[in-house]
């Protein structure tokens, strides 16, 4: 990292493998540190701060979610958290309409096809409606299409503008029960990417009238399953599910079970409970209408360089006591 590297200011310690850092390895280098920046892999938890001692003043991630980072203990500590907000909103926009259409045109079971050698094998087997799936863009047999979202921030705004070219009709969204409700704001969107309705529905409406549905809200204890076989039951047999927000947000036993008995018709995630530690016999691995890709929502070189220079203002703007461009206030 020669952004941290070049300077002469700080002593700086760096994981300098092109791997996860271990555990065992950041407790003991994170020793009198003022500040450490952080993946949204590391639990930054109250036994990073006993190893860390009194001197830390600074915690950032680089990340826009900081379900990793135990916000009240930093207050408590009065340690200062930066995090990377707006950089990766198109990043995580662009995958997650690249998710909505894989999910729905059955790239689970398509994409090998070709590399295995297989296509003349399923040509031979071919029917008109064969791995046909829902459309995301609007025809004119059918022309409303609904796209609901969990969270409505800007990553989620960021997706609907995308979708706008696709006849995209209503959108529909939830949000935190403690937000206010943004009427002038939706109505705004509404008049912009002329639709006919941009709303705020309770979790109810979102599960049956979504035709694709975006799971796009942080993750923690008020959001945890908020997906779960009671809201996969009342979506439609022909919709689609994409999570680009955070795993624990949808049950994943109950998104397996509502694919493989086909209450809805697919799902597109970058992010599922548990990771990593995804294998091969996780029952959303083996659903072949479920794609998954490993969290790279974020994973261009644009977007992950300009991550990392905010990451290493932040934790500056920290250690110097003066202003982080992206403080995290809880
Ligand atoms: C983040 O930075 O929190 C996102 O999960 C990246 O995809």
């Amino acid at each position: 990292m020669p952004l941290l590297m070049n300077r002469t200011d700080i002593e700086v310690v760096l994981w300098s493998e092109d791997r996860l850092v271990t555990r065992a390895w950041l407790l003991e280098n994170i020793k009198g540190a003022a500040g450490v920046l952080v993946l949204l892999t590391e639990t930054v938890n109250a036994e990073l701060l006993e190893a860390a001692g009194p001197n830390l003043r600074v915690v950032s991630t680089l990340s826009v979610g900081y379900d990793h980072i135990d916000l009240l203990l930093m207050a408590q500590r009065n340690i200062r958290v930066g995090y990377t907000p707006d950089i990766l909103t198109e990043a995580v926009a662009d995958l997650s309409v690249m998710l909505a259409l894989m999910a729905g045109r059955n790239d689970g079971p398509t994409y090998s096809l070709a590399k295995n050698g297989e296509w003349a094998k399923y040509m031979h087997n071919w029917s008109p409606f064969t791995f046909c799936g829902p459309q995301l863009s609007t025809t004119a047999s059918s022309p409303n299409r609904t796209v609901g979202f969990l969270g409505f921030g800007r990553i989620s705004q960021a997706t609907l503008a995308r979708l706008v070219p696709f006849g995209i009709t209503h959108c529909i969204y939830t949000s935190s029960p403690t937000s206010k409700p943004d009427t002038a704001r939706d109505a705004a969107l509404k008049a912009k990417h002329k639709l006919a309705a941009v709303e705020r529905v309770d979790l109810d409406r979102l599960a049956r009238e979504s035709d694709v549905l975006f799971v796009l809200s942080p993750g923690g204890k008020e959001t945890y399953h908020l997906v779960d076989a009671t809201f996969l039951r009342k979506m439609k047999e022909m919709s689609v599910l994409v999570n680009t927000g955070r795993g624990t947000v949808v049950d994943s036993d109950a998104l397996a079970t509502a694919l493989h008995e086909k209450w809805i018709w697919g799902a597109g995630l970058d992010v599922v409970e548990g990771e990593p530690h995804i294998g091969t016999d996780h029952p959303l691995v083996k659903e072949p209408r479920c794609v998954i890709v490993p969290h790279i929502g974020s994973a261009t070189f644009e977007t992950r360089m300009d991550m990392v220079t905010r990451a290493i203002d932040n934790l500056m703007g920290g250690l110097s006591g003066g202003e982080m461009p992206s403080e995290l206030r809880v």
